[in-house]
């Protein structure tokens, strides 16, 4: 485990109070999300969406008009029935996915891609990738690696490779028929700044851990997921035509379901200061919606924001030779625990 520097998102106490101190802090806008920010005739696919925020962004975008699919463990169809009867959209769908298992994931992708060719489902214009977990202990996943480094950004390495690999996308740019260029927005955290260094020799490795590391961790995956964020954007994005967006973005603080997993004797506590301190699901979405449906930020090929306001990602992710390396070292460890390896 990369030791920390900056000690803020440490533990479950340091890390909320972390998070409370930052709704505080005096934040430029970015820009501002408009009624007028409308996604009619686009598909949006939003995983993670049983709870929390992707439940709240499912039914924000399916207001603003979007075809909505709900890529789910959970929730189906309780969930989606739920999204079309608040946003009034019709136009709601929900998949199922356990991002803890590749063969899972191949199987969204596959039914994904079977739909789009016969014409039954339209394409993707914008992926939300958003589910995450902050367990109370490590799992070992089907295919042995460890849960929360599955889901929380292995499992997004292979979901998105196999999306585009398969033409999942809408295609940009031919015969304007959908003029937008697709975005694909990450769900991450400001606690991708936490860890000091990358560390290689462990990549994918199963290791143990109980609480106390759960949040130490989380932040290390979370560095993960933005330094793939970056790398994806400049591998798809080569020369000056940008082909897809590519978004990452800290909702900041959400009175969610995250922290489902703390220990039983905290969870009142917890509950009280999310309450009262976080922000609602639907507010922590904004930032989400903005990313999927303002013009604002059309044919840019990668953007970072927390809450509303534009950062520079954390320059260990931003770093084109660590980008390589999270790939190069990805692809294998994908070869390694696939057997049909990358398709
Ligand atoms: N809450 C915060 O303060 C905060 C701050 C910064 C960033 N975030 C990020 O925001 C995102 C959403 O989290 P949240 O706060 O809304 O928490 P949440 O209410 O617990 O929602 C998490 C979602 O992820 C799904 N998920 C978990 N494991 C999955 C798996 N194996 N396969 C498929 N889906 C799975 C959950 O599905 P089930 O319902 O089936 O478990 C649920 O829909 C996460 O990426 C989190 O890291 C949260």
């Amino acid at each position: 485990m990369a030791p920390n520097k900056q000690k803020k998102y440490d533990n479950p106490f340091s890390a909320t109070l972390t998070g409370i101190m930052d709704l505080f802090r005096k934040q430029v806008p970015a820009g501002e999300l408009k009624p007028t920010d409308r996604l009619d005739g686009k598909t949006v696919l939003v995983d993670g969406a049983s709870s929390g925020l992707g439940f709240a962004i499912a039914i924000d975008v399916a207001r603003r008009g979007a075809r909505v699919i709900m890529a789910c463990r959970s929730g189906i169809p309780g969930q989606g029935e739920k999204v079309k009867k608040l946003s009034g959209n019709q136009d709601v769908h929900m998949l199922h996915v356990d991002f803890a298992d590749i063969n899972s994931i191949k199987s969204l992708v596959k039914n994904l891609s079977a739909s789009t060719q016969a014409g039954s489902m339209a394409k993707i214009d914008i992926l939300i990738c958003n589910a995450g977990i902050v367990p109370k202990q490590s799992r070992k996943t089907l295919q042995g690696l460890e849960e929360m480094f599955m889901v929380n950004y292995f499992s997004k390495f292979i979901f998105v490779n196999l999306l585009i690999g398969n033409r999942c996308f809408s295609d940009s740019g031919t015969e304007n028929l959908k003029p937008m260029i697709p975005r694909i927005i990450f769900v991450a955290s400001e606690s991708h700044r936490n860890p000091e260094k990358f560390e290689w020799v462990n990549f994918g490795k199963y290791q143990d851990y109980t609480i106390g590391k759960s949040i130490e961790l989380y932040g290390y995956y979370k560095l993960l997921l933005t330094t793939f964020s970056v790398e994806l954007s400049r591998r798809l994005n080569p020369g000056s035509t940008t082909n897809y967006s590519v978004f990452s973005l800290c909702p900041g603080p959400v009175n969610s379901n995250i922290a489902r997993e703390a220990p039983k004797v905290f969870i009142p506590l917890l509950k009280l200061v999310f309450g009262i301190f976080f922000k609602s699901p639907a507010n922590a979405a904004i930032p989400v919606v903005y990313l999927a449906a303002s013009g604002d930020v059309e044919e840019k090929p990668f953007d970072y924001l927390f809450l509303m306001s534009r950062k520079a990602v954390d320059e260990k992710a931003a770093d084109p030779g660590n980008g390589k390396q999270l790939w190069t070292m990805s692809e294998e460890l994908w070869r390694k625990t696939d057997r049909y390896g990358l398709q």
